[in-house]
């Protein structure tokens, strides 16, 4: 008789199927210590280098930034306040940091979250009403696609970056009919940017809104760190910024900017927002300091591009086609699963870690090795990094499974029926 986890294990032989050899599980949820920080992590006893978090601008271990956590939480606790922000959990820290984040967005107002996901998902979900539509990317993050999921709406998905396809969902629709167009600023796996100028001309000649979720961007791109919006010239276009803490602030939770009109909607009606405790007010001071240094030290972003480019040299030099990626990860496509046994080499023989994705956050038969350098790297990690992959090619055949890949990279075919949200939805 079937049963509800029937699928679980039909999920794992899928997984079997396309990754053969190179099946390795375990590689994912590798245990790591607490101090899990860059550039270098100590596990039983050895160093590793690490370059592997999202930690962009090294502002994680900032010592003020770290000051600011431990004030609040010597005098406060840690959790504090219990409460959701409609009732107890709205604190003069709350407030700072959402009048901070729309200085620097240039909106008049902004609301800090939790949870990036949620702010993201919530958002798109109580935005999007019946009869309104919302248009989400293919690549998009996931949780743009679980707001397009769970909003009243009608969700559609136009293929990724593909102005093309978005102009003619758009022209289906009634010129009269509210709708929402959701990307991703930089998006997580492809490493490609949403091209904004020409989604702001459909928006604006099909009466559209646009969301901008910009996790990967901000910090990264644009002359003032402010994001790929401020690297097109487009922020005032963009009707609602979002975000994460988690990446180039160093801290945790998310946030969502734009006019004061559509913020005290949310405010009231998302979940995400209304029935959730708030932020703790150690993260919360920690994250004013961060995005004060974040503008404070453009020198930390000179650093990290400075590294970024001499691992993209680096790796083109001894023949991989990475592509043309414009934000800070990096990555070497591969054909079925063979990035996980490249990363688990990279681990237990040359002592860096770096990430490995595969299929569902990138199209089926296909895997990742993803690298990401930081403000904290030196040029000679970065060196050490691409050594290290020479290596393991010689063992395995890296290269050629990157350039079987890396061609196919966007119009891969899964080799199983899946939807656009279940093949990349959950890109990260
Ligand atoms: C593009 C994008 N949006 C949203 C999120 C979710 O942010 P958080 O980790 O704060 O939930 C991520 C995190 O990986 C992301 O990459």
């Amino acid at each position: 008789m079937p049963d509800i986890f029937d699928k679980c294990d039909e999920f794992w032989n899928r997984m079997k199927k396309v990754t053969g050899d190179h099946f390795d599980p375990d590689i994912f949820f590798r245990q790591f210590p607490v101090t899990n920080c860059l550039p270098n992590v100590e596990i039983g006893g050895t160093e590793y280098l690490q370059v592997a978090t999202n930690d962009y601008l090294g502002l994680a271990t900032h010592p003020d930034v770290i000051e600011a956590a431990t004030v609040i939480c010597a005098e406060n606790g840690v959790g504090t306040p219990l409460g959701a922000r409609p009732l107890t959990g709205n604190t003069s820290l709350h407030l700072k940091l959402e009048e901070e984040l729309s200085k620097f967005r240039r909106t008049e107002a902004s609301l800090v979250f939790n949870l990036g996901l949620g702010a993201m998902s919530g958002t798109i979900a109580c935005m999007v009403g019946r009869k309104e539509r919302v248009f989400v990317d293919a690549y998009a993050h996931g949780c743009l696609h679980d707001g397009a999921r769970l909003c009243k709406g009608e969700a559609s998905w136009f293929a990724h970056n593909d102005m093309d396809d978005l102009e003619s969902q758009l022209k289906e629709c009634p010129l009269d009919q509210p709708k929402l167009i959701a990307v991703d600023g930089v998006y997580g796996m492809t490493v490609d940017l949403a091209p904004l100028p020409q989604i702001v001309e459909l928006k604006k000649k099909y009466n559209a809104q646009l969301f901008v979720d910009d996790a990967h961007g901000t910090g990264v791109l644009g002359a003032n760190g402010r994001g790929t919006p401020e690297h097109f010239g487009v922020e005032d276009d963009v009707d609602l910024h979002g975000g994460t803490f988690a990446k180039s602030f160093g801290t945790f939770g998310g946030y969502v900017c734009g006019s004061k009109r559509a913020l005290d909607f949310i405010k009231f009606v998302s979940p995400g927002f209304m029935l959730t405790k708030a932020l703790p007010g150690c993260i919360t001071n920690a994250t004013i300091k961060s995005l004060e240094l974040m503008q404070a030290m453009p020198e930390r972003r000179h650093q990290l591009w400075e590294n970024i480019g001499i691992l993209r040299d680096g790796l083109r030099d001894v023949g991989f086609n990475i592509g043309d990626p414009k934000g800070a990860v990096t990555s070497i496509f591969t054909r079925g699963a063979m990035a996980l046994s490249a990363v688990r080499m990279l681990m237990e023989e040359h002592k860096i870690i770096v990430n490995p994705v595969m299929y569902p956050a990138v199209p089926y038969g296909t895997s990742i090795i993803r690298m990401t350098a930081s403000a904290l790297h030196s040029p000679e990690d970065m060196q050490r990094l691409i050594a290290a992959i020479v290596a393991v090619s010689s063992k395995i055949p890296l290269l050629e499974g990157n350039l079987a890949a890396a061609s196919k990279v966007g119009t891969i075919t899964p080799e199983v029926e899946t939807s656009p949200a279940s093949t990349n939805g959950s890109a990260r």
